[in-house]
């Protein structure tokens, strides 16, 4: 636990008028505080020896896949790549790599990474594991670039963006807040002041879920592009799946050394906190800004749709180990059912292979 974190937000809580804040801004303390946030203060927390794994973690497949659909979109857009939220870079390297293996050439990779200690690591372990004439095409941006044409790639960001909490009740919506007492936090009910981007459809009876305001800046950026394929995988589902009476509780969770805590208010700043992405509001943005959805579907029909590669392994043991992390990214189970990838565009229409079975475009 830093404890100078717990102590800035208690301030943060002790100086509001009502002595709470919302859980957006507790989130944001938490992940992206600049010295001690869980995602600006260190560059450890992906893997094995870290708190989670990504897609990117477990082998070569997610980058192989990626590529490919990718090679697909430089036939109608310029062979531009930007990344948002690169995290330890891994997809990064492995896709280079592999576009350069397969001949595909491209102009720029763009990286736009929010938290500093992950831009730095990134820095580093690309000009390590690049040669120089790779590494010289990648370029780390501050913001959205303008007019961007190219492909568009963001791994695990939506579930990373701070987001508020609510209780539904028969006939209302009320905001749980952060409060602080006896120096623990805890949710205190206010009424609800905001206002959502579109008209929910709520599940009946009594249940608590995120909605996240910032998405809506992320989708006003991504209308500013000129021509883009936009690639959104995330742990989430559709809105009538979401608000199921399975789920009562919302999807608020944290991670901290590979095991799951249904606690957010510990180990502030030293575990991630997450939740499940509401597809369906990605949906209503992307027509808001007037782009186009090209698919939606499980991440385990996309990787299929894509033609699974499994690498020629030296011993049991690789052999083994590759199985085991196909088994994770395909697994309904696991990621293959629960994650998913919604592909966006703006002047652009063309089918994807990515989504040429089982797409699911029709739940949004
Ligand atoms: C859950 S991690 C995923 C990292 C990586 N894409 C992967 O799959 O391993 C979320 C990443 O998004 C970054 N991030 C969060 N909000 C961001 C924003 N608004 N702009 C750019 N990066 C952001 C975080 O710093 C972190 O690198």
């Amino acid at each position: 636990m830093k404890s100078n974190l717990k102590k800035k937000i208690i301030e943060t809580i002790n100086n509001e008028m009502d002595r709470a804040i919302s859980f957006s801004k507790f989130m944001d303390i938490c992940l992206y505080d600049s010295a001690n946030g869980y995602y600006s203060s260190q560059s450890n927390q992906f893997g094995k020896y870290g708190d989670f794994y990504t897609a990117p973690m477990l082998g070569q497949t997610f980058a192989i896949s990626l590529t490919k659909q990718i090679e697909q979109c430089f036939l109608d857009v310029d062979k531009n790549i930007l990344e948002i939220g690169a995290g330890n870079s891994q997809l990064a390297i492995d896709m280079i790599l592999n576009l350069n293996q397969r001949g595909v050439e491209f102009n720029n990779y763009y990286i736009l990474e929010k938290s500093h200690a992950l831009k730095n690591y990134q820095q580093q372990v690309l000009q390590e594991k690049l040669t120089t004439e790779l590494f010289k095409k990648i370029t780390w941006v501050e913001e959205f670039i303008e007019q961007f044409n190219g492909v568009i790639i963001a791994n695990e960001l939506f579930d990373a963006i701070p987001a508020d909490v609510f209780a539904s009740f028969e006939n209302e919506i009320m905001e749980k807040k952060v409060g602080v007492v006896d120096q623990s936090f805890t949710w205190i009910l206010s009424e609800n002041k905001k206002y959502f981007d579109y008209e929910i459809a709520l599940g009946d009876g009594i249940f608590e879920f995120e909605y996240s305001a910032d998405y809506k800046k992320i989708f006003s950026e991504f209308s500013k592009a000129e021509q883009m394929v936009c690639f959104l995988f995330d742990y989430g589902m559709d809105e009538r799946q979401l608000f199921h009476s399975s789920r009562p509780r919302g999807t608020l969770r944290g991670f901290k050394r590979n095991l799951l805590s249904e606690n957010i208010f510990q180990d502030i700043g030293d575990q991630d906190i997450t939740y499940h992405v509401n597809f369906t509001h990605l949906a209503f943005l992307t027509q808001k800004f007037n782009l186009n959805i090209l698919g939606y579907t499980h991440l385990s029909h996309f990787l299929n749709n894509l033609g699974l590669e499994i690498d020629d392994a030296n011993t049991i043991k690789d052999h083994l180990k590759l199985l085991s992390d196909i088994n994770l990214l395909t697994s309904p189970a696991e990621m293959g059912d629960l994650m998913k990838v919604m592909a966006i565009s703006k002047n652009c229409q063309s089918s994807l292979d990515g989504f040429k079975n089982f797409d699911k475009t029709h739940l949004l």
